[in-house]
């Protein structure tokens, strides 16, 4: 495996934790992102995670400063990108942001590096002809948060050489995560599909008034066993997010069932996105 730059595009939810991931397995990292709040708020994470860690004594004070050492947040994009195997970008969940980004990045990078996309949905033979090269463009869909979250979905489009999605499988074991190899490309991977159906008969059954989300969400959790309810998942990854989504798959299938439910876009309306802002489904501290 020839990969040992990487440059993660968009530091939010995702991006920065998938950068400590990668910087704390030995790789050099850059972080960027066009909102100076945003790379603000990583790098005081960063900062946060890091001491916890020695506190906790999963890092001695040697390793945390090896990490700190590797990795960067920063908005140089064009500098950042000079140099890297691999790119991972972590922007918002639309097919033209990601061509956007996809197009600028690949004018920096050597003819060598891979683009990955965390994409939640959207496969990558949607966005691969924004480079020279899509044979080196597919999704690497990490899960939230990204640092404690085992699992990544390496997804194989028909445009993605047989080098590259080796590569890439070797690459995400490499930072110490569980790699699943999807082989052909279909809408939502594979765990999204079912997370869709899920958060779709929640946002029906919370709109037709049969219960509310706290009671949905605690019927989930008793009686399947999972972790978090629909509802504290769609607080977790962004109530903005799953709107987008939503709204993207909408306009494609023209099918009501993909509608985002009435519960969720009243609380986007207000601006609360979950956790991000302190208030979606849920308040928090
Ligand atoms: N939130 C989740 O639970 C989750 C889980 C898995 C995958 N994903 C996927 O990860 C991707 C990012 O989602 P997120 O939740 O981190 O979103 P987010 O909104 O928290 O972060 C996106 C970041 O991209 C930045 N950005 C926008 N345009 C940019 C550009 N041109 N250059 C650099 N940065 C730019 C924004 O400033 C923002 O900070 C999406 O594709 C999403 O589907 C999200």
């Amino acid at each position: 495996m020839n990969i040992h730059k990487v440059l993660v595009v968009g530091a939010g939810n995702m991006g920065h934790q998938i950068a400590i991931q990668t910087a704390l397995n030995g790789f050099q990292v850059a972080c960027t992102d066009v909102s100076e709040e945003t790379l603000d708020k990583a790098r005081a994470f960063f900062a946060d995670w890091l001491k916890g860690r020695v506190a906790k004594q999963k890092l001695t004070q040697e390793q945390a400063d090896g990490v700190r050492g590797r990795l960067t947040f920063t908005p140089d994009l064009k500098g950042s990108a000079a140099d890297v195997d691999l790119v991972l970008e972590a922007v918002p969940d639309i097919v033209e942001v990601k061509k956007k980004v996809l197009r600028e990045v690949d004018g920096y990078t050597p003819d060598r590096t891979i683009f990955g996309s965390n994409s939640s949905y959207i496969v990558s033979s949607r966005f691969a002809d924004a480079v020279k090269d899509p044979s080196k463009v597919l999704n690497v869909h990490f899960f939230n948060p990204a640092i404690v979250m085992k699992t990544v979905e390496i997804v194989k489009g028909p445009h993605v050489s047989d080098e590259t999605f080796a590569t890439v499988i070797e690459f995400v074991k490499a930072i110490g995560k569980t790699a699943i190899p999807v082989h052909k490309e279909i809408y939502g991977f594979l765990v999204n599909r079912f997370v869709t159906l899920l958060v779709r008969e929640a946002g029906y059954l919370a709109d037709a008034e049969i219960a509310t989300p706290e009671n949905i969400d605690l019927a989930i959790k008793g009686a399947l066993g999972h972790p978090m309810g629909p509802f504290e998942l769609i607080d977790l990854a962004g109530l903005d997010l799953e709107y987008q989504v939503r709204m993207e798959r909408f306009k494609e299938t023209g099918d009501l069932a993909d509608r985002p439910s009435v519960a969720l876009i009243s609380h986007v309306v207000k601006g609360e996105y979950g956790r991000k802002t302190g208030k979606g489904f849920y308040a928090y501290d």
